[in-house]
């Protein structure tokens, strides 16, 4: 079966289980601009699950497009993937425990033809927090999987939390089991040697977790998720992602393309090239900070690995249609933007090589260095410099030295480099948890403040000014608009003075359902249309401001206290950018 397939099974199945399919979100979330990318499904959906009402009903499937780059330094091997989509069914306070498992049972079973004995399952052992999970057990039995197939574990693993805070819940995951030999009599789905491979977890959310620690949600959610490559490849019986169709042709082309045999790089190459790919297609642009930075770093591991593989990097381009001739079935937004995505992974490309040219003038400095000290080896410092700042490979470093007769020290190396991974794991884990837990008073005021700053800049600058981004947290706002040159001081203040002016009047801040043609035929505004369904939630301020919006937003503008705007500046070309605080 093809992945494709897969999906469209898997969005009927739950379609004909009166689920409403809602469409996937960007991988770069919209709503939560202090998370770097959406890393799963329930993430575009905290508000819902925090009891929000949705759109589109109490029960909905999806497929989400998901970026994880905790782990980019494990690409390579024969299973992680930076990019990856997960299938997903959810019950806003609708259905629990029993009805997810049967559904799920059914769907593994009878729709992709799984044979009941090929799985396992485990459940939440229960502790202090949360009891022992007997219903998911004994809905386990009742749907047909024997008690010896049946495991429970602690936190660690049948628990799941995006982060430190948020809503969460004790899960049950679904393992299939590859027919391997057991590599120990203890041997069973929690053990990582492969036998046991994990396919679907459910979620039952129906906690929040702050630093008090847990209370219960107001409502009992499922939300479910499954991964689609893997799935993918285990009915195709494949041993890695890389062998199913959707990366198979950029393989096939690689090894054609290639000097040296070296199957790491390959899959570096085609698994970066997809997610830069999805993640150019939702906005992201290379830079040296945050998301750009990750692209960036795609890019960049990229580029090295054609390098490795000895492949011409002129022929980029071809390699990148051949990816998405392979994924346009599924990601049919991938063909419309192929000029797109050309220009910015072919500029960056480009850069690189500079980058690489440069790093190689750093070389030359430090070797001489090295030389005229009487060494005959370059230190270990000296080498992680080199790739930290000038991005320049060790294996490079070390070639270049060979050839002055010189060595490279790399005993501390990896020392250095997972000091240097700690550090920006810590800080995308700092990024995630700031992101999912902003859903706080102060981040709600903001919230309601960008829409009327977007409404006056609107009234002062001109009607073309549109949102183009922004990032909220406790203490400020930033907000970027389409605005071609510097505000002049008179038009800061005038926008300053009307947002004042909104405030001051108390306006009550409605909340709407309608159909997407009605709400864009009263002129709302919309940052994403592609990704609401066709019914959105607009909010409605009085006259000033109508946009389509996922919330939340305070219940009368009275509430914001007093704006002020702190500076003006470029964000990038035709784009500027406001910070701006409430006091
Ligand atoms: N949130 C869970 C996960 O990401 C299930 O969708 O695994």
């Amino acid at each position: 079966m093809k992945a494709i397939e897969i999906r469209n099974k898997y969005l009927k199945f739950f379609e004909n289980h009166g689920h409403k399919i809602i469409p996937s979100a960007p991988v770069i979330p919209e709503n939560d601009p202090s998370v770097l990318f959406t890393t799963a499904g329930m993430q575009p959906l905290v508000p819902y699950l925090l009891g929000e009402k949705h759109p589109s009903g109490t029960r909905l499937t999806d497929f989400q497009k998901c970026v994880r780059t905790n782990d980019i330094d494990e690409v390579g091997d024969n299973r992680h993937l930076t990019y990856f989509e997960m299938l997903g069914n959810w019950s806003l306070g609708d259905y629990f425990k029993d009805e997810s498992i049967s559904m799920s049972y059914e769907f593994l079973t009878k729709e992709l033809g799984i044979p009941s004995e090929k799985l396992s399952v485990t459940c939440f052992a229960g502790d202090k927090d949360c009891g022992r999970d007997n219903v998911a057990f004994e809905a386990w039995k009742r749907a047909g999987i024997p008690e010896e197939r049946i495991y429970f574990f602690e936190k660690d693993d049948n628990w799941w939390i995006a982060g430190e805070e948020g809503p969460c819940g004790p899960d049950t995951e679904m393992f299939y089991d590859t027919g391997k030999e057991k590599c120990s009599p203890e041997c069973n789905p929690a053990c990582g040697c492969g036998k046991y491979v994990e396919i679907w977890n459910n979620v039952f959310m129906e906690f929040y977790k702050d630093k008090n620690g847990y209370t219960k949600l107001k409502q009992q959610n499922v939300d479910t998720g499954l991964g689609l490559e893997r799935m993918t490849m285990l009915l195709q019986g494949k041993e890695t992602p890389f062998e199913i169709e959707l990366f198979a042709p950029v393989m096939e082309k690689l090894v054609k393309l290639q000097k040296e045999d070296l199957i790491q790089s390959r899959r570096i190459v085609a698994e970066h090239l997809r997610s830069s790919m999805m993640i150019i297609n939702d906005g992201g642009r290379p830079s040296n900070v945050d998301r750009g930075y990750i692209l960036r770093r795609l890019l960049r591991r990229m580029t090295r690995h054609l390098n490795k593989l000895g492949i011409d990097l002129n022929i980029l381009s071809e390699i990148i249609d051949t990816s998405i001739e392979a994924l346009k079935e599924l990601y049919p937004e991938l063909d419309t933007n192929r000029e797109v995505i050309k220009s910015v992974i072919i500029g960056e490309k480009d850069k690189f090589i500079k980058t690489l040219q440069n790093g190689e003038r750093e070389f030359e400095k430090v070797a001489s260095k090295t030389k005229n000290a009487g060494k005959k080896v370059i230190d270990t410092d000296a080498v992680f410099n080199l790739y930290e700042t000038y991005g320049f490979p060790p294996e490079m470093t070390e070639e270049l030295a060979k050839e002055q007769g010189l060595e490279v020290d790399m005993s501390d190396y990896q020392k250095l480099f997972a000091e240097h991974q700690e550090k920006s794991r810590m800080g995308s884990e700092q990024k995630f948890k700031g992101g999912l837990a902003s859903t706080g008073e102060m981040e709600t005021k903001y919230h309601t403040a960008t829409h009327l700053l977007n409404a006056a800049l609107k009234v002062v600058l001109g009607e073309h000014v549109h949102q183009k981004g922004s990032n909220i947290t406790a203490e400020r706002m930033r907000f970027d608009f389409s605005h071609g040159a510097k505000m002049t001081d008179e038009e800061k203040q005038k926008t300053e003075d009307l947002v004042n002016e909104y405030i001051s009047k108390n306006i009550p801040v409605e909340r709407m359902e309608m159909k997407k043609e009605e709400a864009l035929a009263l002129g709302a505004e919309a940052m994403f249309l592609d990704k609401y369904g066709d019914i959105v939630t607009v909010y409605k301020i009085g006259d000033v401001s109508i946009e389509l919006c996922g919330g939340p937003h305070v219940s009368s503008t009275g509430e914001l206290g007093h704006f002020k705007i702190k500076k003006e500046e470029a964000s990038s070309a035709g784009v500027r950018r406001i910070k701006a605080i409430l006091d």
